[in-house]
């Protein structure tokens, strides 16, 4: 019997695997065959000379609408393509994701530019051929059109939805609009709308209600009919009742920021910001109003339509829902295929100086009354601008920015503004209050950096690192080995917090069934959703902002895997103010270490304390929608706490310790 050759391509292919296969085990087998008994000290300096209090708004958290992030994501809205300007403004054009119920002979469907909304023309144009009695009869169930929405619509028993479309007609109008199952068969609510040849002659809004009796997490509307007769539909909207502080914003999605404790919300991008072209920027301008007024826009670089239900307001009104300082990246001019020369960005430099008007304007300026009239007299908080994403090395950046620069704080004194170049650039003559940090690299690489700021100059404008995150191969779709790293990167912050002001990780969200970037903080689909390890990593220094610093030095012999950081904190909840050691064990040893506490003005109780441990069997473990908690942390009580203590550390691990000091004068900074 002749051995059977190999193809080259299946050679190559199975080396790959095999060597996929040693380099998961290494990871793997790493942690598994590790014999304990290396010892480490950790010490704290908890004396008020040394400690130093953190900035109020050092983790946020960054927005970009990436991987449908927003649109399809945490703005609630059902409809995929409201407004069917999807397609571009030249009609006939193409709909999707609508889809036709029906054939030629039944009904013809398209599009034309007959809406009534100026900025957005563009109609659906229904023919219905058939009818409920004569020669050509409708199909049962009427002829017309659906929309799956984005990937399937979550539709939840009892709770409302609220319906909203515009109608034109040739004739007497009876629609049925429905939420049914995934292939139209089951009913889940529907509503029919009558009226006489007069009624809809001109374009008319119509609003209601539907709820279902059943859950269905992968429905469709559907909107048909069995009159002949033209018939136009435009802007048509289902919004759950039930959203986030009644603004819109899916609520799971948003409680899960929410509980992050975000002190900053930087929006809109990252590359959305930009666009590849201009004409696909985010143009603020363009995403305030009343929604049907919005034109859309394509977002050119991640590759998907957006609505702008999620609008520069929007934007703005979630950071206030959160608790959180906006910051807003202008479009400065730039996509990343273009740039406007500074001999002509005066308009644009007047566009952003209106948008900070829109924001914090009085009720009788020109921009602060629109934002009054969607509903908000009171001037949102904006306090950061970021002139620009990250695109300090492009021709006209600095003379743009400095353009920018002056516009705005003549007018608002008392803004901070972003540069996108980097700190030695910065000077009198080219003034930054901040300047923006974007860091992707291994886990490796990032875990080295955790000293990356150990060095810089300590006077002059500050850091916000505002995207960082672990990529590459061993950054899966969000392991644990990478949100190590990043703990081990943002221990590396809080040291340096005298010179890094904000830092926030990038991606944010990604809806499953588009992912355009990984690894990113949460995962969702229609209806569910989960946090990857470096989400949950996150949970461990949102007590950070605001709090003491104290500094530590942590001594491991022949081991350089492990580092450290200390803060004191106050609870909101119980006011207890407590001493929390976090702990980073990059590697795959386990530690015994010796925690000793100095300098603090008050005793540790010897009860009350807990410890909280990120880790998990493997460090390339992930989360899934099957094991959406397989890497979360788990909390326990630490019995016996006091200043000297030994600790045992896990291989791959994050661990805090959150030692509850006895009530005393123990003074915040
Ligand atoms: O976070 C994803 C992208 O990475 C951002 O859009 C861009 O700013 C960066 O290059």
């Amino acid at each position: 019997m002749s051995t059977m050759a190999v193809p080259r391509a299946h050679a190559g292919h199975r080396l790959r695997c095999v060597l996929a296969v040693v380099c998961a085990l290494c990871w793997a087998s790493s942690s598994v065959r590790f014999v304990a008994g290396q010892a480490g000290q950790l010490s704290v300096d908890a004396s008020p000379q040394t400690a130093r209090k953190m900035p109020d708004k050092m983790f946020g958290i960054f927005f970009e609408e990436i991987n449908h992030a927003g649109a399809g994501g945490l703005w609630a809205e059902l409809v995929s393509n409201r407004g069917f300007e999807a397609g571009g403004p030249n009609t006939p054009s193409n709909i999707e994701p609508w889809f036709i119920i029906g054939n030629e002979s039944s009904i013809i469907v398209g599009t034309d530019r007959t809406s009534c909304f100026e900025r957005n023309p563009v109609a659906l144009r229904m023919e219905v051929l058939c009818g409920s009695k004569g020669t050509n009869v409708c199909p049962s169930g009427g002829v017309g059109v659906y929309n799956p929405g984005y990937w399937g619509m979550n539709i939840e028993r009892r709770k409302g939805y609220k319906v909203s479309l515009h109608i034109r007609s040739s004739d007497a109008v009876s629609l049925t609009i429905s939420l049914t199952s995934s292939d139209g068969l089951h009913k889940l609510a529907s509503r029919t709308i009558t009226g006489g040849k007069k009624q809809f002659t001109n374009w008319t809004k119509i609003q209601f209600r539907l709820y279902s009796s059943q859950n269905n997490t992968n429905s469709r509307l559907q909107i048909t009919t069995t009159k002949t007769g033209v018939v136009w539909l435009d802007q048509v909207s289902v919004m759950p009742s039930d959203t986030y502080m009644g603004h819109g914003f899916r609520k799971d999605l948003a409680s899960m920021l929410a509980n992050l404790k975000p002190q900053f919300l930087k929006f809109p991008g990252g590359n959305y910001a930009m666009g590849q072209y201009l004409r696909n920027a985010f143009h603020w301008g363009e995403t305030v109003g009343p929604w049907e007024e919005r034109p859309g826009h394509v977002n050119d670089a991640w590759g998907y339509w957006t609505d702008d239900g999620l609008g520069f307001f929007e934007f703005l009104q979630l950071a206030e829902d959160l608790g959180a300082s906006p910051v807003w990246v202008v479009n400065d001019g730039a996509s990343i295929n273009e740039e406007v020369p500074t001999a002509i960005i005066a308009s644009l430099v007047k566009d952003v100086v209106d948008g900070i008007e829109f924001a914090r304007g009085g009720v009788n300026t020109t921009w602060g009354s629109v934002r009054a009239a969607m509903g908000h007299p009171q001037p949102f908080k904006l306090d950061y601008v970021s002139i620009g994403n990250q695109e300090c090395w492009m021709l006209y950046y600095r003379g743009n920015y400095q353009k920018f620069y002056s516009a705005i704080k003549a007018a608002y004194p008392d803004i901070n503004i972003i540069s996108s170049c980097d700190k030695s650039t910065i000077s009198a003559s080219n003034p930054a209050d901040l300047y923006d940090v974007h860091v992707y690299a291994s886990s490796a690489n990032m875990f080295s950096r955790t000293s990356m700021f150990d060095n810089t100059p300590r006077s002059g404008p500050k850091a916000i690192v505002s995207e960082y995150a672990v990529t590459g191969n061993d950054a899966g779709k969000g392991t644990l080995v990478a949100a190590l790293a990043e703990a081990a990167f943002l221990v590396g912050l809080e040291k340096n917090s005298d010179v890094v002001e904000m830092a926030s990780c990038a991606p944010l969200f990604v809806n499953d069934n588009d992912r355009k970037w990984s690894p990113d903080a949460i995962v969702f689909n229609s209806w569910q959703h989960y946090g990857c390890p470096n989400y949950w990593m996150l949970h461990f220094f949102k007590d950070s902002s605001g709090a003491t610093f104290h500094p530590t030095t942590m001594q491991v012999s022949n081991y350089d895997q492990m580092v450290a950081s200390a803060i004191t904190w106050q609870s909101p909840k119980d006011k207890s103010t407590y001493l929390k050691i976090k702990v980073v064990n990059f590697g795959s040893k386990a530690v015994d270490l010796n925690i000793t506490v100095t300098g603090l003005e008050s005793g540790i109780k010897s009860s009350g304390s807990k410890k909280t441990v990120l880790t998990s069997g493997a460090p390339l473990d992930e989360n899934s929608f099957e094991q959406p908690e397989k890497v979360a942390p788990v909390l326990s009580p630490v019995a016996d706490a006091k200043q000297q203590m030994g600790v045992s550390v896990s291989p791959y691990s994050l661990t805090s310790f959150d030692l509850l000091l006895e009530p005393s004068k123990h003074s915040a900074i």
